[in-house]
């Protein structure tokens, strides 16, 4: 049977700049924090940078055509901040801004809307040298940033989001060190936090002053958190990930405060008239998902928590995620509860497995394809429910760069050969272009 999505529904895809443009040191652009983290030994499985990356740089043309065929009505790219502006703050880089101008005209072409997302974790490395997140200036340097963008791009694009998943980045950037910068601490961790969400409230401030009609957001990561075991210390690190992960943003930005696990131990980073800078209203209510967390206590941890993988009777994917779809449906109807009626998208959902190409050049993805399935319809019977979710953008166009696990996981609905860059549409390819085309899931 088709489940079918109220008119209007769209249909994405999403991507990240260093994940898939490469071009890392052409045309003027200045190196960001993940350029100088790749470099360090070990930080990313077998060495992997994102210098070459797909070279989307070079072949966006051809990456529209790829979403033109898949019949998506929205686009969700991220504009990398060094490539405009090479040093953070101050001097423009025309020839970057001119690559976002023949990109846009492209998806326009194509039909589709784009939507901006202006902080997908890279940071510029000029910035970071000037401590980056941990500098309470870093707010105002990202809201200029946001004016340039909405300046030379708003005439073209209405939705812009003001981060990707600040969670990760500060949790996993200044707090277990996994991603860049690679900084371990609880406090850096806080600070971090604490700033981004300053500068989400000033960089919305500016967008609005520099144009109306745009439709501002966030782009949250939430994940239901379960204890792996009943005892205290369990329930407490499944509480703090639940804080930090799930509604260190979205609470501040949305309900004015910060969840109670962290109140007591952020107020020597909140300065007077902090809350008014940080609660903006949002126009639509944003989030990505893929599956749910489980939680232990591990005293070595900054915030002690270790994340536990799903018993082994689980289906999960080759990042050893559960595949949930009961979880998501009930992630989308808190989301709806906690922060009220605004518009829902789902800005990124999808899996990895170990594709193979076979002797036709076929990859039969059939676990990608079922897990697509299973989530489609987790929204459908959302939508159902009640809960007003507008559009869903799938994670990913293309195979890309997975920081810190490199090349090594493939979650795209294309197939990239690393080597000679060729692009293979998957059989997942064909299936969610038959759900864009329908505008509905068959389950
Ligand atoms: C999300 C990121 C995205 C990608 C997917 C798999 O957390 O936003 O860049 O890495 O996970």
């Amino acid at each position: 049977m088709t489940r079918r999505f109220p008119d209007g529904f769209l249909w994405g895809a999403s991507t990240a700049a260093y994940q898939i443009e490469g071009a890392a040191a052409e045309d003027g652009r200045g190196p960001s924090i993940w350029d100088k983290f790749t470099r360090r030994p070990g930080a990313i499985l077998n060495g992997d940078n994102g210098d070459r990356a797909c070279d989307h740089y070079h072949r966006f043309g051809e990456d529209v055509e790829l979403m033109k065929r898949l019949n998506l009505n929205a686009y969700r790219f991220s504009i990398s901040w060094s490539r405009v502006l090479p040093y953070g703050a101050g001097g423009v880089n025309k020839a970057g801004l001119d690559f976002y101008d023949r990109l846009l005209d492209r998806v326009a072409e194509a039909g589709m809307e784009p939507w901006i997302c202006l902080y997908h974790w890279d940071l510029p490395q000029a910035l970071e040298d000037k401590d980056g997140w941990l500098n309470r200036d870093v707010a105002g340097w990202y809201a200029d940033y946001a004016q340039l963008i909405v300046r030379r791009l708003g005439d073209r694009v209405r939705h812009f989001a003001t981060f990707n998943e600040p969670n990760v980045a500060t949790f996993k950037g200044y707090g277990d060190g996994e991603h860049a910068p690679g900084i371990r601490g609880r406090k850096t961790a806080l600070q971090a936090l604490h700033n981004m969400n300053l500068a989400h409230g000033l960089g919305m401030q500016a967008m609005r002053a520099e144009r109306s009609g745009l439709l501002l957001g966030n782009i949250y990561n939430l994940h239901p958190v379960e204890p792996a075991t009943d005892r205290p210390g369990d329930r407490e690190a499944a509480e703090m990930l639940d804080a930090m992960w799930n509604r260190a943003f979205p609470d501040p930005q949305i309900l004015g405060r910060y969840p109670e696990a962290l109140a007591e131990e952020m107020t020597p980073y909140i300065r007077e008239d902090d809350f008014k800078i940080i609660t903006q209203k949002l126009d639509y209510f944003a989030f990505n998902h893929y599956t749910r967390l489980r939680a232990k206590h591990d005293s070595n941890h900054p915030f002690g928590i270790a994340e536990v993988p799903p018993p082994q009777n689980r289906p999960q994917t080759a990042m050893g995620w559960e595949v949930a779809p009961d979880a998501f449906l009930a992630q989308l109807k808190e989301a709806k509860e906690r922060y009220g009626n605004l518009p829902i998208y789902v800005t990124e959902n999808g899996a990895a497995y170990p594709d193979t190409v076979d002797a036709q050049g076929r990859i039969k993805d059939r676990d990608r394809i079922e897990y697509l399935r299973a989530y489609l319809t987790a929204i459908h019977d959302a939508i159902a429910a009640g809960v007003p979710v507008k559009g869903y953008f799938v994670w990913s166009l293309l195979d890309n760069f997975e920081w810190a696990l490199g090349y090594s996981m493939r979650f795209g609905l294309v197939h990239v050969d690393y080597d000679t860059l060729e692009r293979r549409p998957k059989d997942s390819f064909h299936f969610y272009a038959e759900c864009a085309g329908q505008n509905g899931v068959d389950s």
